[in-house]
């Protein structure tokens, strides 16, 4: 199977915020910045595979902005390393400042999808191929946030997570 570029799987969702999406005080509900991200990396995820994919755990996301009603929110989302069946996607939110048009970055979050047939069994990917400096550097800190994944979800024995042990050990 051939790889595939991080390029290949980027996905972009420019959207507002309107008044229903929005908290008592004006700004963007978080669960509504996540359906959002999930929408987008579900394409990247898919755009990668070419198969029917499912969220299998959320990561990471960090809220570290608030973005006020009427916001023009950027979702952009790319596959940042495939493993077997799964695939790790990472996405950054940008929102854009409405006189000079620049984008400030506003949140970041990483999914985990796996691509399954119709049956719902996950089947093998192609791997990713990073290709910039921030791809490679996504991609090589990857294995160890599926092993911090797993042995959350209790998949994955403490001891067997080479990756994370090796964060402690100097
Ligand atoms: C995701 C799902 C297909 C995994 O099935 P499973 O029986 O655990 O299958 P496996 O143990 O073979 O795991 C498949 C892959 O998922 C990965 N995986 C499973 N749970 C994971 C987790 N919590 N974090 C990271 N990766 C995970 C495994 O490491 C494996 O990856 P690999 O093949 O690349 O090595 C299954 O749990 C499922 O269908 N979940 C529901 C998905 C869904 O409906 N999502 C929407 C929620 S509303």
């Amino acid at each position: 199977m051939k790889g595939k570029t991080p390029e290949e799987s980027r996905t972009i969702i420019t959207d507002l915020v309107l008044p229903s999406e929005t908290n008592p005080i004006g700004n963007m509900f978080g669960g509504e910045l996540l359906a959002r991200m999930d929408r987008a990396a579900s394409i990247s995820a898919r755009r990668h595979s070419r198969r029917i994919v499912v969220t299998a755990s959320v990561n990471h996301v960090a809220f570290n902005k608030m973005i006020p009603l009427g916001s023009v929110v950027t979702v952009e989302a790319h596959v940042s390393r495939a493993f077997n069946s799964s695939m790790e996607v990472f996405l950054d939110v940008w929102i854009e400042d409405r006189e000079s048009g620049l984008r400030s970055k506003a949140n970041e979050a990483i999914y985990t999808f796996v691509a399954v047939d119709e049956m719902g069994s996950p089947v093998k990917v192609p791997e990713l191929v990073p290709e910039t400096e921030l791809e490679k550097q996504r991609f090589d800190a990857a294995l160890r946030r599926k092993q911090l994944s797993l042995v959350l979800a209790g998949k994955m024995k403490p001891s067997e997570a080479t990756e994370l042990k090796a964060l402690f050990e100097d």
